[in-house]
């Protein structure tokens, strides 16, 4: 089973594919370890920043040793790409999907781009994420309160539009999360918008973003609403701090990375099975 096998299974069986974004080997290693236990197809996004971090050539090898290791069924994402430029060097490199955000741009340049990032990566074989309508914010804790306003949301029309020219495999759309999370607030998500998209759309597969800080209810609606993949970061990133401050409270003199590191790494794959059970996701690998 390839990424598109498992939307098609997701889509029938109304459940969703997490994708769990990455900018270190411990965060990794708590995903794999979370989709081993679980059973779960699971897709590992960096954002252009974070595969910077990283590196693009070390985030292909890490994954695809991963992936030998542990025999699962993982995806690696580019999340975000901004330049065709900088997506082809991603795909030539081994990533197995690109999503290009030309959200900012006008409809008509956005579909452009796309057209081109899905020629050259289905050469590759590899899945093209577009994105009509801009998820705000980033994935960190936010002071200000985002807010995401009614024309901000994607417009079906448009979206429709967008996936006819351009032939995405998937499209990411604003049904009222954006990335990061607030804090006050909540983050909610616009079911009544998704379903307008959906019923224009019909089989097109729907990527939510802003996976972090949404209600258990609204996840569950989203995916019987449509949502076959959705992105989670800033719950992986503040669970990732917060273990490492713990670990360094006064009183440790612990200086030993692997001897700190495992508590962290547990604390992340906490977080990441808890998603993978809300997603339905568990018990899925064939
Ligand atoms: P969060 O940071 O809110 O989890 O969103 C992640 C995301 O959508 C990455 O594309």
């Amino acid at each position: 089973m390839n990424f598109r096998d498992y939307i098609i299974e997701a889509q029938k069986e109304k459940w969703a594919i997490g994708q769990f974004n990455i900018s270190n080997l411990e965060t990794l290693k708590a995903i794999v370890a979370a989709a081993q236990k679980l059973k779960s197809p699971i897709i590992i996004g960096t954002s252009e920043n974070e595969s910077k971090f990283l590196g693009l050539e070390e985030t292909v090898a890490l994954i695809s040793a991963v992936r030998k290791k542990s025999g699962l069924p993982i995806i690696l994402n580019l999340d975000h790409g901004k330049t065709l430029d900088y997506i082809k060097e991603a795909v030539s490199l081994g990533y197995d999907a690109v999503h290009f955000d030309g959200s900012k741009l006008s409809l008509a340049e956005n579909i452009d781009i796309t057209k081109k990032v899905v020629e050259f990566a289905y050469r590759k074989k590899v899945l093209v994420e577009g994105e009509v309508g801009i998820i705000f914010g980033s994935s960190e804790l936010h002071e200000e309160k985002i807010e995401v306003k009614k024309e901000d949301l994607t417009d079906p029309e448009k979206a429709l539009k967008f996936i006819n020219e351009t032939k995405v495999d998937t499209l990411a759309v604003n049904v009222g999360t954006f990335h990061g999370l607030e804090t006050t607030g909540e983050k909610h998500v616009n079911i009544k918008r998704l379903k307008e998209i959906k019923n224009k759309v019909k089989n097109q597969f729907l990527v939510l973003h802003g996976g972090s800080g949404i209600p258990e209810k609204d996840i569950k609606e989203a995916v019987r609403g449509g949502i076959v993949k959705i992105n989670i970061n800033t719950e992986l990133r503040l669970a990732f701090t917060e273990g490492l401050k713990k670990s360094f409270s006064e009183d440790s003199k612990e200086s030993v990375p692997y001897k700190y590191m495992p508590e962290v790494i547990s604390g992340i794959q906490k977080v990441v099975e808890e998603k993978i059970k809300l997603f339905g996701s568990n018990n899925k690998i064939k």
